[in-house]
């Protein structure tokens, strides 16, 4: 960010009425939040703003909404109680995003005290006001209060309403902690790295990855790849990957990569094949020349955790996107886990773009011991492709 927006430090909140954009997109199962880390990390800069005496106004999506029924599990009331909890304070919650009821409510916040808006994306179903950052919405929002705080780096990819829209149609707008933090680590990995800079990729699909690559051959000193998506970079090297993922389409892009990245690019020497794909498959530790035609890789194997290993000891800074294999089936785990604990062991800035590989990080244990877990995925990877993130452009400049 280069320290050029504005932040909520850069303001006087007493009293003052601060719209809020936060990244309360949380996994949720039958009703529960499983991962509640992107509430807990908004927390810093909201506890400032209620105890700078804001009359706070939180506005999230949660999930996409495109019919009537996807409304019933995709209320944001189940993250308002989530909060309360963790503030230990009230959290008024109002189940409407628009109208004189939210109106009322907010004008009758005190100061110090926090509301929540129902999710932003109910305004999908009016012709996606929300996603398509309706003008007549964004503007709607913005009336509502006095200054905008944007604190979701998850959504800061995106340009939509309730981030974009508010900022343009407010005089007073800044960034929140959360986001200054994740721009602040980002950009110290990757425009101005200490060297060696290695990047770990992982996770299943080459195409999610296309802009990645490219960028990271530019910057990066080595680029380890993992997870599903390296046997189509096996492959592309004419080795036998059984019937492990494979992206036909792509084979051209990986041959193309691995002839521009030359040395650059380190692939996975063994494996850990599964008879099929389940979490009881049996599984057996093999390499490409002993692959069977119906087995798949379904994480890196031991003499490639070794491999890896020794490339990140030398590291300065290291950032990693993507498991190395089906991490949540436990015998398929280790290749991840083992990613996990060399960056917990590791003297350099390390940084877990968000994501499954977040999730991996922080499930497993090693949220303490990395420099930087992201709370953005697909934010995290537009920074790392080198573009800019339309949610942090449209706040204003110091
Ligand atoms: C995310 O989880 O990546 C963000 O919350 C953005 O969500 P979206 O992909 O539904 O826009």
């Amino acid at each position: 960010m280069k320290n050029t927006k504005k932040t909520i430090k850069d303001f006087e909140l007493l009293g003052k009425k601060v719209l809020m954009r936060v990244d309360f997109n949380v996994p949720i199962k039958n009703g529960e939040i499983t991962d509640d880390n992107r509430i807990v990390q908004a927390l810093p800069t909201i506890k400032y703003a209620l105890d700078n005496g804001a009359r706070l106004i939180l506005l999230s999506h949660l999930g996409r909404i495109k019919t009537e029924e996807d409304k019933i599990n995709k209320s944001l009331l189940n993250v308002s109680r989530r909060l309360k909890e963790l503030l230990s304070r009230e959290v008024v919650f109002v189940d409407e995003t628009k109208g004189a009821k939210l109106e009322e409510k907010i004008n009758s916040l005190s100061n110090g005290e926090v509301l929540m808006i129902e999710n932003t994306r109910f305004e999908d179903l009016n012709d996606k006001a929300e996603s398509k950052n309706s003008e007549e919405l964004g503007k709607y929002w913005a009336s509502l209060g006095d200054i905008f705080i944007n604190d979701a780096f998850g959504t800061a990819h995106r340009a939509h309403a309730s981030n974009v829209g508010i900022a343009s149609n407010i005089s007073e707008s800044g960034v929140g902690f959360l986001l200054e933090k994740e721009v602040k680590y980002l950009g110290e990995a990757v425009d101005n790295p200490q060297r060696p800079f290695v990047a770990i990729l992982g996770g299943a699909k080459v195409s999610d990855k296309i802009d990645v690559i490219e960028r990271l051959l530019e910057v990066a000193d080595k680029i380890i790849i993992g997870g599903g998506m390296a046997y189509t970079f096996l492959k592309a090297k004419g080795e036998n990957i059984g019937s492990s993922l494979l992206e036909s389409e792509k084979l051209e892009y990986a041959k193309e990569m691995l002839d521009r990245g030359k040395d650059k690019i380190l692939l996975p020497i063994d494996s850990v094949y599964g008879s099929e794909f389940s979490e009881n498959a049996t599984a057996r530790i093999g390499d490409s020349s002993s692959v069977k035609s119906h087995e798949l890789g379904l994480d890196i194997g031991p003499k490639t955790i070794d491999l890896f290993e020794e490339e990140l000891k030398s590291a300065k800074t290291v950032v990693w996107n993507g498991p190395m294999g089906v991490s949540e089936w436990k015998q398929f785990s280790k290749g991840t886990i083992s990613i996990c604990e060399a960056l917990a062991n590791s003297a350099a800035l390390t940084i877990v773009g968000g994501g499954d590989s977040a999730a991996a990080a922080i499930k497993f244990g090693y949220a303490d011991k990395v420099s930087h877990i992201s709370t953005g995925g697909g934010a995290s990877l537009q920074y790392l492709e080198g573009k800019s993130l339309p949610g942090l452009d449209a706040i204003k400049n110091k």
